[in-house]
């Protein structure tokens, strides 16, 4: 069920970009190579499902903005500096793709512009042009299993015939959303099930008023929500349904001595961390920035539901470097449970990270703008191919 790779097409600087992933995958690199980019494809890629690719890359400001900005191709002679940047007739469409392939099955969308003769006036709108699941390596011939070229859906049945689904679809709505149907295609609902379970997170507000810090009405909360306000709740679900002695052991690992409680006050549940030297447990209200997100990491990476792909975004932002070593443990144990990709600037974490088990190391450098992964021999680029339009 892991992913082995990731491709992207045309997203901002990721003009043409095939990653490798593993259990643990950590990405670094300089500043604008493309880090927050390759984050960002994946949430894009996971919004298939959750709420809306279409919108998410309008909300990015469409087409316009996110495609790639350079030359459809760069030539030898451009990557030597022989020959000016420059720009020449288009070869092929516009098209801004993304796919995965897992061990079993491979999914890709391809999205392009609006086509002069559709009337509308959402013009930010990208239209998803094709959307293909395969099996095995590539979505060529007798591998592919269900295809989706313009409003037109079919899948293969058990003897491998083609059949055309009913309900065309339109060019803002993925497949994977808008069949639910199991008969019609199961590897359309393995997908689907798979990427909604994919969770994110990044940057956790703890400022003064953020609504961690504030008691909130404690439900059952076995994934902690993006910005991570039911924090409280997520904690106490871990401690009565999940593994409570490792939660401890994380908080104990970072706060040497230190002990997590939850209160319940009318069934608003707030967080309360005992520490050496205090007479009084402190309040979420009152904790520290970096005591808070290490407690926000903790909650998303003990999660009693593990999501099969975990992505963290920089999650070392305002920690303090002797608590990157605890961090880099929790995530190293989180990895018996989920994939996970680490979008990290902080030396002191990658070393850590690279001593868990299981653990890969991609740094992403950029080229004449493109985004490239620094010293990836390209024999050792996994084999990807996307379908024809
Ligand atoms: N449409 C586009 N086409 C090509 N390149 C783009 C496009 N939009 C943004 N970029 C480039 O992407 C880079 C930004 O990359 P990104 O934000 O992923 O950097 P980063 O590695 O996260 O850097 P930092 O460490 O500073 O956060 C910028 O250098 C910008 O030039
Ligand atoms: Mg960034």
């Amino acid at each position: 069920m892991t992913i082995a790779t990731l491709a992207i097409s045309n997203y901002r600087s990721l003009r043409d970009m095939v990653l490798p992933l593993g259990p643990l995958t950590v990405i670094s690199g300089p500043n604008g190579a493309g880090k927050s980019n390759l984050y960002r494809a994946l949430r894009l890629l996971a919004a298939t499902v959750q709420d809306g690719i279409v919108a998410a890359l309008a909300r990015e400001g469409g087409m316009p903005s996110i495609l790639w900005a350079g030359p459809e191709t760069i030539s030898r002679a451009m990557l030597r500096g022989e020959q000016p940047v420059q720009g020449a007739v288009r070869q092929g469409p516009v098209a801004l793709r993304l796919g995965f392939r897992a061990d079993d099955l491979g999914y890709a969308i391809d999205l392009g512009l609006p086509t002069p003769q559709s009337r509308t006036m959402f013009g930010l709108d990208p239209e998803i042009k094709r959307e293909v699941i395969w099996h095995g390596g590539s979505p060529r011939g007798g591998a592919v299993l269900v295809d989706r070229n313009g409003a037109a859906v079919r899948a293969r049945d058990e003897k491998g015939r083609w059949q055309a689904l009913p309900q065309p679809l339109r060019p803002f709505e993925s497949m994977l959303t808008e069949y639910a149907d199991r008969q019609a295609a199961p590897e359309m609902m393995a997908i689907r099930q798979r990427i909604r379970s994919w969770r994110f997170y990044d940057h956790f507000r703890t400022d003064h008023d953020s609504p961690v810090r504030e008691p909130r009405v404690g439900t059952h909360t076995p994934v902690l929500s993006d910005d991570g306000r039911d924090l409280a709740a997520a904690l106490q679900t871990i401690r009565e349904i999940g593994d409570a002695a490792e939660l401890e052991r994380c908080v104990d690992d970072a706060f040497p001595g230190s002990r997590l409680d939850i209160a319940n006050q009318d069934g608003r549940f707030s967080l309360l961390l005992r520490q050496p030297g205090m007479l009084r447990p402190l309040r979420a209200a009152e904790l520290s920035d970096g005591t808070l997100r290490y407690l926000l990491l903790a909650a998303a990476l003990l999660s009693p539901r593990p999501p099969t792909l975990l992505v963290l975004n920089e999650p070392e932002t305002s920690l303090h470097a002797d608590l990157l070593p605890a961090l880099a443990r929790m995530i190293g144990n989180a990895t018996r449970h989920s994939q996970i990709v680490v979008v990290s600037h902080a030396a002191r974490l990658l070393a850590a990270l690279e001593q868990q088990p299981d653990s890969q190391s991609l740094v992403l450098e950029k080229q004449l703008g493109q985004t490239q992964i620094l010293g990836l021999d390209p024999l050792d680029r996994p084999p990807w191919n996307w379908m024809a339009r």
